[in-house]
């Protein structure tokens, strides 16, 4: 059961974030929280629990410089504190291994289940677009827990598709295993969000059928 104080906290830091796009540009996240945004992103849900993201940290200025043409010269990226590039895993059932031996290990679950589930997950995974499919879906769902994590530890965010992958992938030398996703920029605000409109749920909303 939730107590009132938890669900406006929640709340306030869910409706609070916006997509900050001006920083102060001398800012530095301790390297403890960066650690610590990250644990809270990759506590997100994942397919089969694969956890099909990886995060790419950009904080020094050279590097920062370096990604500023390929994020098509976007301001953000040389004055966030860190912008993190979320990389996708195309062969994430090769964790599966390990994933599921470490449940076993933990007596999460039995070695019978382990070896169905890593079966299946090699199956759904034969299919090249499926395994990007799911490492697309799954990125987002941790690049939202950053944000929001972001928010509660006084930061702001904004996630950027502004980017040109192949030339990324070259640049940060990104093994073909891997693909870029989505960036998010992170740091102390310089200047509010713009507020941005929402649909109403009228519009967003199908009750039960078509
Ligand atoms: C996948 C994705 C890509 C985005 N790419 C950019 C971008 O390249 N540059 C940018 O300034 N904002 C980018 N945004 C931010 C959106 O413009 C913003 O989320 C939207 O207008 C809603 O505003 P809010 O985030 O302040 O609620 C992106 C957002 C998402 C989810």
């Amino acid at each position: 059961m939730t107590t009132s104080t938890q669900y406006d906290v929640f709340k306030e830091v869910m409706l609070s974030r916006a997509s900050v796009k001006r920083y102060d540009p001398n800012h530095v996240m301790p390297e403890a929280e960066i650690d610590e945004l990250l644990t809270l992103a990759s506590s997100a849900p994942s397919s089969w629990n694969l956890q099909h993201w990886r995060y790419l940290v950009i904080s020094k200025e050279e590097q920062k410089q370096k990604l500023m043409p390929i994020a098509f010269g976007q301001k953000q990226i040389e004055e966030a504190s860190i912008v993190v590039v979320i990389l996708g895993d195309l062969e994430s059932y090769r964790t599966a291994h390990q994933i599921y031996g470490d449940a076993v290990d933990q007596g999460q679950i039995t070695r019978e289940l382990r070896d169905k589930l890593v079966s299946q997950i090699e199956g759904a995974y034969a299919d090249k677009s499926r395994s990007q499919m799911d490492a697309t879906l799954n990125c987002g769902l941790t690049a939202m827990q950053l944000m929001l994590a972001a928010k509660a530890m006084g930061y702001d965010s904004c996630p950027m598709g502004g980017f040109d992958p192949s030339k990324l992938v070259r640049e940060f030398h990104v093994p073909d295993r891997y693909f870029p996703v989505v960036l998010v920029s992170i740091g102390k605000a310089a200047q509010p969000a713009r507020p941005t409109p929402r649909l109403s749920l009228n519009e967003l909303v199908i009750k039960e059928s078509f």
